[in-house]
């Protein structure tokens, strides 16, 4: 079942939202310093990202981006090489020549290692070039777009050299000064308060924005409108209706050259920590009592701190761990993650996980969060799905059906974004029998129009001082709280079945006989 569109299809040019956008979230204009330009980050989706804000003209006159690494590379050099990724990843070809030229004239490169005062002089002499040039006023967001192992380094430099400013500037002296950090976001609780504490010691909490590119996306922010701007399903959002949460994050790719990064993550701390935990923290939080940082922030943390702390003793119990073997994905051949380049031919890294959690307060009490992930599964998909409590007596039970399937409503957030809401129906035949159907959202067909990169959103986000949708210092250490004590029970009780699900299938079995001993099963995507 589809519902009849009501509002004309709306086209970029002529989109109200879009204008609305333009007259109000056009920031001052800065620079971004990008550490790590080089990198595949930087290409593939920060300044493909920079360049759709500037074809939709959100972005500040004399905006511009000085890109800092290693490379001996020249302005000119670092402009086609970005042009290069633009006309490669950009979501809008081909490149428009008119918007690129200008966009290009503020793109600069310095070349420095990260731990060279001299490099962090000459930083602070080509930004005020560029200032002096381009009337950007002194206002910078630095990026930490390098391996994590170089962010103590370029912080420490960062303060040192004089530049870290602070959240609005001084008066008469410039303006502000911001820094966007990557992830992953340390590896685990010490190693992130590690990195919270070097921040802390050059910035103020308020110029930090630790980056989840998962919450720059259209359907993950719509979790929020969906709960708080309708009224008809808040009052369902708790444990007298729903039986369970799902949330399933699947990827159909492998490691994908990434074999010696991922060696170091597996999926908890790649894809749990801070992405499932996001989705998690927004579907389960209180309402806020206002949409600004702080109270949005301080709600998910709440939240965050109320799930019932798994001991290492207990992860046989809460959690599943999986490794793929080779297997086909639609017709492709993928290889053992063991013979994957970079990674150990014995590796105990986990490339698939379950979880269960528990959420103590009293919205949630005795409602289980399944939270599964994996890579080299069938699929490539992301939703999260609330099932609610069956009937308490089922008047049709003599009829041809014999099983009736729950309300199941489903958030999906990638791809085919949507939203449906699964019931059953009468067929139409002259004896009782019933069906599930769905009543369907589609984002593509109600908006018809494509929703922007993650990126895009986060990056102006910050460029405006609106962090709301950035993680808070205290959000990250309660996340790796968590997961630290299952880290160290899975050290504890090594896998013994690696690899234990072929590429292609929806994880190791035991998974499925995991959640089936709780009288429940995974959904089928
Ligand atoms: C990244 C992980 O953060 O998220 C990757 O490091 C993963 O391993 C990616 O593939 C998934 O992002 P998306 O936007 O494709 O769902």
């Amino acid at each position: 079942m589809t519902f009849p569109q009501e509002e004309p299809i709306m086209t970029l040019s002529t989109n109200p939202l879009r204008e609305g956008l333009r007259q109000h979230l056009t920031p001052e204009p800065c620079i971004m310093v990008i550490f790590g330009a080089t990198g595949d980050l930087t290409r593939r989706k920060l300044v493909p990202a920079l360049y759709h804000l500037a074809l939709e003209n959100l972005l500040p006159s004399g905006f511009s981006v000085l890109g800092f690494a290693r490379r001996p590379w020249s302005h000119e050099h670092f402009r086609e090489q970005m042009q290069e990724g633009v006309s490669q990843f950009s979501r809008n070809q081909p490149i428009n020549p008119k918007v690129w030229e200008s966009f290009s004239e503020g793109l600069f490169y310095l070349a420095s290692s990260f731990d060279d005062a001299d490099g962090y002089r000459n930083l602070r002499e080509a930004l005020e070039k560029i200032d002096r040039e381009r009337d950007t006023n002194g206002n910078r967001v630095f990026y930490l777009a390098t391996p994590p192992s170089a962010y103590a380094k370029i912080i420490a430099q960062i303060g040192q050299a004089g530049l870290a400013g602070t959240s609005s500037g001084r008066h008469g002296r410039g303006g502000w000064t911001r820094i966007i950090v990557e992830k992953p976001f340390g590896r685990d609780l010490v190693t992130a308060q590690e990195l919270n504490r070097q921040l802390a010691e050059v910035f103020q909490e308020d110029q930090i924005y630790r980056i989840d590119h998962y919450l720059g996306k259209e359907t993950v922010q719509n979790i929020l409108v969906f709960r708080f701007a309708n009224g008809i399903f808040e009052p369902l959002w708790n444990r007298r209706y729903i039986d369970h949460i799902q949330i399933t994050a699947s990827e159909s790719i492998g490691v994908e050259g990434r074999g010696t990064y991922y060696e170091e993550a597996g999926t908890l701390r790649d894809m749990v920590q801070n992405h499932i935990f996001q989705l998690l923290s927004l579907v389960a939080m209180e309402p806020p009592a206002a949409f600004d940082a702080t109270a949005v922030r301080d709600e998910k943390v709440k939240v965050l701190r109320a799930i019932r702390p798994i001991s290492p003793d207990e992860v046989e119990e809460y959690t599943v761990r999986g490794q793929y073997d080779a297997g086909s994905i639609s017709g492709r051949l993928l290889p053992r993650y063991r013979e994957e380049r970079g990674v150990s031919a014995d590796s105990l890294t986990e490339t698939f996980v379950a979880l269960k959690l528990v959420i103590d307060n009293w919205r949630w009490a005795g409602v289980p969060f399944y939270l599964r992930s994996g890579k080299a599964l069938p699929k490539r998909n992301t939703e999260i799905a609330i099932q609610f409590k069956s009937v308490p007596h089922m008047l049709f039970t003599n009829t041809a059906t014999s099983r009736v399937e729950p309300n199941i409503l489903a958030l999906r957030i990638q791809p085919n974004e949507g939203i449906s809401l699964k019931f059953s129906a009468k067929m139409p035949s002259p004896t009782v029998q019933m069906q599930s159907v769905n009543m369907d959202f589609g984002y593509g067909t109600s908006f018809g129009i494509d929703p922007p990169e993650a990126y895009e959103r986060l990056l102006l986000d910050c460029m405006l001082g609106d962090s709301t949708l950035f993680t808070r210092r205290d959000e990250v250490e309660t996340a790796w709280a968590l997961l630290t004590s299952i880290l160290e029970g899975w050290q504890l009780y090594p896998p013994q079945d690696f690899p234990n699900y072929e590429a292609g299938t929806w994880g190791p079995k035991a998974a499925h006989e995991w959640i089936a001993r709780d009288g429940r099963r995974w959904r089928r995507l």
